[in-house]
């Protein structure tokens, strides 16, 4: 499937279903043409978190509308011109995820086209190229990724496409789930990531001293189930905020411990690495966050390394790119069937290189 002598990226029309966005564009290589987003943040929000079922239903409601406009948008209505149809195939809801491979298997069959399955995880680690020219026009290199999101929280070496090592994981919630917990104990709404960020910048981090869960420990993993308690705890004993201010104060004593923690973990993986020079990226949902942001710029400064955040229009789920990464796949010859799964791991050989 991989295209030895192309003179230009790929030009991908890709999809992306695997949680609660349905999602389409149109990319060559890191130039993004179209870049659309149903979000179905509302039909999730009362419940507090994704419900499987409601979002099979919405995906298969929004995807024709949603993939019509990212071609339209890019001026290929028509399917011509293209090279590839790329989609999710996996981690996800299973319901979800085959709805986006559902129409990309139709489109692809109908235009003649190869259709690529990319993995969720690494569509996000291809975020931090999307945005502008001089981020497209570099290279997949090695560097070391922070990977934060409503289902995932990794720290993953990359050491050029294919070929990743996870170092560290999370041992129970995902950050960006922890987020959406402690926002729902706070009755501040859903979900809780970017509310808390916001609230955050009116509180004192040193207000409420929480947890730093592991902080120490040796390893690369995380865990914060146990700081969602402590906030818990916290609330159970002063009851529930009473100002704007002393909810602030929460939020932003609960983001410092997160992010010292996160923090941490990436300095250490970065030393245990010990690589000269290594970039650190962070991408997914939570890389939104300007604590973590922050954070992490320092600890690149501190290291003399460079650090790239995906760009805020792509930290969340989004299928510009699920294309990119499908392009850098065809031009390395990479490119592989859809295999749908829910629950792949990054560095599982079968996405090897
Ligand atoms: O990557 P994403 O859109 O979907 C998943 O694959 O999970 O990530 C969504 C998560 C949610 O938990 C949300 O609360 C969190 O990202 N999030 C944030 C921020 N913006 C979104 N967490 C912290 N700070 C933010 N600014
Ligand atoms: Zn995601």
């Amino acid at each position: 499937m991989g295209g030895a002598t192309r003179s230009r990226a790929p030009r991908v029309l890709a999809i992306e279903s695997s949680c609660d966005e349905t999602a389409a564009a149109v990319v060559e290589g890191g130039q993004v043409y179209s870049s659309v987003v149903a979000s179905q943040i509302e039909v999730h929000a009362r419940f507090g978190g994704v419900v499987p079922e409601l979002a099979s239903r919405h995906h298969l409601g929004a995807v024709v509308e949603v993939v019509e406009q990212a071609l339209t948008r890019a001026g290929h209505a028509e399917l011509v011109e293209l090279d590839a149809v790329a989609v999710t195939e996996g981690p996800g809801l299973v319901g979800a995820l085959l709805v986006g491979v559902m129409v990309a298997r139709g489109l692809a069959a109908a235009a003649g086209l190869p259709l690529v399955g990319v993995h969720h995880m690494e569509g996000h680690l291809f975020s931090t190229s999307l945005g502008d020219a001089a981020r497209e026009s570099r290279a997949f290199g090695p560097h070391l990724a922070l990977l934060v999101s409503g289902g995932h929280t990794e720290i993953v070496h990359v050491r050029g496409l294919g070929r990743y090592e996870r170092l560290g994981a999370t041992r129970d919630d995902a950050v960006g789930e922890a987020y959406d917990k402690v926002a729902k104990m706070l009755g501040i709404g859903y979900p809780g990531g970017p509310i808390i960020d916001d609230l955050s910048r009116e509180g004192d981090p040193e207000a409420i001293a929480f947890p730093r869960a592991m902080i120490d420990s040796p390893d690369l993993d995380f865990s914060f189930s146990g700081l969602k308690t402590a906030v818990l705890t916290e609330l159970e004993k002063r009851g529930e905020p009473t100002s704007r201010r002393a909810l602030a104060d929460v939020c932003a004593s609960f983001q410092a411990a997160v992010v010292d923690v996160l923090v941490a973990k990436v300095a250490r993986a970065h030393a245990r690495l010990n690589e000269r020079g290594l970039p650190i990226h962070v991408a997914g949902g939570v890389a939104a966050n300007r604590g973590l942001r922050a954070g992490l710029a320092r600890l690149g400064n501190e290291l003399g390394v460079p650090f790239e955040a995906a760009p805020l229009a792509y930290c969340g789920d989004n299928a510009a790119m699920i294309g990119a990464a499908a392009a850098a796949r065809l031009q390395a010859g990479l490119a592989h069937a859809v295999d749908v799964h829910s629950n792949r791991a990054l560095d599982d050989p079968r996405l090897g290189a």
